[in-house]
């Protein structure tokens, strides 16, 4: 057996003693009693009766020997600006911040929503919240306001942390219209919202009474040292929403002991870092690999992290591996999408830079497909390792461990059963194991390792119905992946059981998007299928019923009318959510007894086969929708 396989086994079959060994780690301000209480299931607890603090471990912990070093180095090649904070610095900026965020009443348990662009303040933030005890809640920068005020009403923040604008490849979105916006449509705003002025929103006025000025603040607060907050190791450090089967994204909760040990042993086991080297994720803080990988893995495993605000082809495609060259990166994480992008690039910008302090290039959020992987593989000669893991866990499930074994790449697949996980593929029909090179749901036996998702937050029972119910006699986590094993126990990820769609790496869900298409005042009906896209994986597309015809009677006004429904859809979620096209129909496939033919839409949507039509209620649906696809 190899040491990996070792490894998962042993992690297994000898749960505790593994997991208490590992938890060795990081600092206990109080070790636990307990290193697993599962008396609930599916609640585990881990590390119970242990207090630990994020912030600690990620900053405090290596003022001793790693003062000096740099812990932060923020790049924007939006505004031409690098700066470089060490451990020291950090520890600074985090306490004046954990200061500011303290001085407007913010406490344990209290949550801070935190809508920001990638600046380094929005590292601080997450930090000092987890430095107070209090539960950070970062909404994607690049969410619409709707977007941002339903997660406001899900969290209730006491506060609101914000900029005037991020920067997207030389063009400005401005927070402060967003933030009115949402504020005006939640039921339960925060009184204050704290402001990092960067100086590029020219109309920015701070609104009296509401918005904070950071910069004034921190000034007051310069040099204040605060007490950390040692919390109990389930206490809750952060919600981070995210997209299902129904229009109501989920806030995934997460733990405090049980994620800093399970980021700690996935930073040596998994990415093979060293502390004092530096990692670059090129993440957003608003997704779950920008909390994990860009944040409080690395810096919990003391080594330097890169926020890194820009595009990958701007100035030009060089541009990341010029940052690999000059900060001596020796682990890298992005996107099978950003692999793509850069593959359409002239390939010269890769030999340009000397990428020999480079070991690894991790890869994950959606499907890598081969011709892609090879290619990347080929053209950095090192490891390109595609990993397979969600929001709710937190980190990987499927990967190589490159810090056990070297890694065998196998195109396509993003390898092994990570520790912790006991990995189950079933069959859909009667929950047996799947053979070797059949399909089956991927399924994780609870208890659910340390650091995964412990709850939807304030919502205990949509956590057991929506994620361990879909095998009725087995309790049995539902990753909601197909996923297949070859004979060498490879596993490989075929998409998705539901109804949620990957584009460019950011996950939506249709019903979503349906939503948001239906806001538009003369939309009826409509179905959004996710469509195989070259460069983002997958695109939404769009199949509308009008309720008035004469809407679309011309082609201009049929091009206009779907103009307005883009718009919707870019008001309601955000940009990155945008249909492809609307098409428009004047009925969809449905069965008779009313579903929609979804599979089938996009089957056809896709070009291929529609399959078994015989529950159809009205075939000349099916015929409509290939004449508007023009088949
Ligand atoms: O469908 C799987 C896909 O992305 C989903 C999780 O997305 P998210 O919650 O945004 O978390 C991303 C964390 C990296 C999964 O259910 N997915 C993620 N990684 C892969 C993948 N699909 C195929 N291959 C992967 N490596």
């Amino acid at each position: 057996m190899g040491a990996c396989a070792e490894l998962h086994r042993r992690s297994i079959h000898d749960r505790e003693a593994f997991w208490a060994e590992e938890a060795r780690r990081i600092h206990w301000h109080r070790r636990f009693d307990t290193v697993l209480e599962y008396s609930r299931p599916p609640f585990a607890r881990w590390f119970v009766d242990g207090e630990t603090n994020l912030c600690y471990n990620a900053v405090d912990r290596h003022l001793a020997d790693r003062g000096d070093q740099p812990a932060l180095i923020h790049i924007s090649t939006e505004t031409g600006t690098e700066k470089t904070w060490t451990y020291r610095e950090l520890h600074a900026a985090v306490n004046t911040m954990a200061a500011v965020i303290a001085a407007q009443g913010v406490g344990r348990g209290d949550r801070v929503l935190l809508y920001m662009p990638m600046i380094p303040e929005a590292v601080f933030a997450m930090l000092a919240c987890a430095r107070l005890g209090a539960v950070h809640s970062v909404v994607f920068g690049g969410f619409a306001a709707a977007s941002c005020a339903s997660r406001i009403d899900d969290a209730k923040p006491k506060l609101l942390v914000t900029a005037d604008a991020g920067l997207r490849g030389g063009r400005a979105i401005h927070y402060q219209p967003l933030v009115n916006e949402a504020l005006r449509l939640a039921q339960h705003p925060p009184r204050k919202v704290l402001v990092v002025n960067r100086g590029i929103d020219p109309d920015f006025r701070p609104l009296a009474g509401r918005d904070l000025d950071y910069a004034a603040l921190a000034r007051e607060h310069r040099g204040a040292q605060v007490p950390v907050a040692w919390l109990e190791s389930n206490e809750p450090s952060y919600i981070l929403y995210t997209s299902g089967t129904t229009g109501k994204p989920k806030g995934v909760q997460r733990d405090t002991g049980g994620y800093a040990v399970a980021l700690a042993a996935s930073m040596d086991y998994l990415y093979a870092g060293k502390p004092g080297e530096t990692m670059f994720t090129t993440s957003d803080v608003g997704w779950v690999v920008g909390h994990s990988y860009i944040v409080y893995g690395p810096l919990i495993h003391g080594m330097t992290t890169i926020l890194y605000e820009g595009l990958p082809i701007r100035p030009d495609a060089g541009i990341w591996w010029k940052i690999v060259a000059e900060k001596k990166v020796s682990v890298m994480f992005s996107s099978p999408t950003a692999a793509r992008v850069l593959k359409k690039q002239d390939p010269a910008y890769l030999k340009q830079y000397d990428l020999s302090s480079l070991r690894h290039l991790f890869l994950a959020g959606e499907p890598l497909d081969e011709p892609t992987h090879r290619w990347l593989h080929e053209a950095i000669g090192k490891p390109v390792i595609d990993h397979y893991w969600q929001t709710e866990t937190g980190w990987p499930i499927l990967s190589l461990a490159p810090g056990i074994e070297p890694a065998q790449v196998k195109y396509g697949s993003p390898g092994f059963p990570v520790f912790g996980y006991d990995l189950k593929l079933l069959r859909e029909s009667d929950a047996t194991e799947a053979a070797p090179g059949e399909k089956g749901v991927l399924t994780i036996r609870p208890p659910l390792p340390p650091g995964c998702m412990s709850t939807v937050w304030g919502d205990d029972e949509r956590f057991v119905n929506t994620y361990f119910r879909t095998f009725p006699k087995q309790l049995l986590y539902s990753t909601f992946d197909w996923g297949l094993r070859d004979a060498e126990g490879y596993t490989f990820i075929l998409g998705r059981t539901d109804d949620v769609i990957n584009v460019a790496g950011h996950r939506i869900g249709t019903r979503e998007i349906e939503e948001a298409v239906q806001s538009h005042a003369n939309i009826a009906e409509v179905a959004v299928v996710g469509v195989a896209d070259p460069v983002k994986g997958q695109m939404p597309l769009a199949f509308a019923v009008v309720k008035d015809q004469s809407k679309i009677d011309t082609e201009e006004r049929r091009a206009q009318q779907e103009q307005e429904v883009l718009a919707a859809v870019d008001h309601h979620l955000g940009g990155i959510a945008r249909p492809k096209r609307v098409l428009f129909v004047s009925l969809l496939p449905k069965t008779r007894s009313g579903k929609l033919l979804r599979r089938s839409l996009q089957a056809l949507a896709e070009g291929r086969d529609p399959g078994d039509l015989t529950t159809i209620e009205d075939p000349a649906a099916l015929e409509q929708i290939r004449g508007v696809l023009g088949q």
